[in-house]
């Protein structure tokens, strides 16, 4: 069965959020534009634009415990050759006692297919 533009961008915003959990720069930097604009909580109110303040937090390496990222209710919109995908992003995590916990975020997705290859462009992200 083909998969739908939807599926297919759903299916790249995971791979996008567990190549962060996973620490794999590789990954993300083959599914982001290398003008990626953002607005994160990291970044302290100002528009980060490029990857070298993303790649900071890669090299710090993957979580050390059990980890899993869940985009709860997705919704996407695509308008020609731009797409919009936003979520609660469930961010599930064992500390260092072994305690479980869930962190929920808001985000918001922008990709754009460039040469017939969708690309993240900007995103925002709740505290
Ligand atoms: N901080 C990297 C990202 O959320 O895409």
């Amino acid at each position: 069965m083909t998969e739908s533009v939807t599926q297919e961008l759903l299916r790249l915003n995971q791979k996008l959020l567990d190549s962060i959990a996973n620490a794999d720069w590789a990954s993300y930097a083959e599914l982001c534009d290398p003008t990626l604009t953002c607005f994160e909580p990291e970044a302290l109110g100002q528009l980060v634009t490029g990857m070298e303040f993303h790649r900071f937090y890669f090299q710090l390496g993957p979580a050390k415990t059990p980890h899993n990222t869940t985009m709860a209710s997705p919704h996407v919109r695509v308008m020609g050759d731009v797409a919009i995908v936003s979520y609660v992003r469930l961010n599930q995590r064992v500390d260092a006692d072994g305690a479980s916990s869930v962190r929920a975020v808001e985000e918001t997705r922008v990709w754009q297919k460039q040469n017939g290859k969708w690309k993240h462009v900007h995103f925002h992200r709740s505290m």
